[in-house]
């Protein structure tokens, strides 16, 4: 099941081409750009928890078989870390067109580690959007990540990503540890 978020991006957040702006990656953005950016930076967003509750039809599952990919979830405490990277307005493109699976772009305020601060967009899912999966338990997830594939790839290894990035950021997030050690251990 897939909802065609592309076109409601355009219109509900439209962007000039030659406008600069920052864009906030928390899931495969950390590790993957696959775009031109003018200069990226480790950053964090507070308020906000990754989960891998949404659905992917289209990257790393089928709709017959859909893989997990992240969100956001609001959490009034939790610190979400990430990458931020400034861009110019054309970008938003192609990340409408690669994301267009549920995603809607939000804004959102970036802390950098210098204390400063930015307004960016991120791409969220929520949960009204046709593909999202929701909570379910550790072990049927981690089952379901190892499980799938689709056209961008096996999504254990779009998990298993994120884990080193976030590592090698120095960034600690629970779920995605816990889903990466399950998941780690059931045969590909
Ligand atoms: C991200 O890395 O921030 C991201 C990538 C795809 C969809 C939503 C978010």
């Amino acid at each position: 099941m897939s909802l065609d978020t592309t076109l409601i991006n355009r219109q509900r957040m439209p962007v000039d081409d030659a406008a600069e702006l920052w864009l906030f990656g928390y899931g495969s953005l950390i590790w993957k750009a696959g775009f031109a950016y003018l200069e990226r930076r480790p950053a964090h967003i507070e308020g906000w928890a990754r989960r891998f509750w949404q659905g992917s039809h289209d990257h790393r599952g089928t709709p017959e078989a859909p893989g997990r990919v992240a969100t956001l979830i609001r959490q009034p405490g939790a610190l979400c870390h990430g990458m931020a990277y400034r861009i110019a307005g054309d970008v938003l493109h192609g990340l409408d067109i690669r994301e267009k699976n549920g995603y809607l772009r939000e804004t959102t305020l970036m802390h950098f580690a210098d204390g400063s601060h930015a307004e960016g967009l991120l791409y969220l899912a929520t949960e009204d959007n046709a593909a999202f999966l929701g909570d379910a338990p550790l072990e049927s997830m981690a089952r379901q990540i190892a499980a799938a594939h689709g056209p961008s790839g096996a999504n254990r290894d779009y998990l298993l990503n994120l884990a080193t990035a976030l590592e090698d950021l120095g960034a600690e997030d629970e779920h995605v540890a816990a889903l990466a050690k399950r998941v780690q251990h059931i045969k590909a």
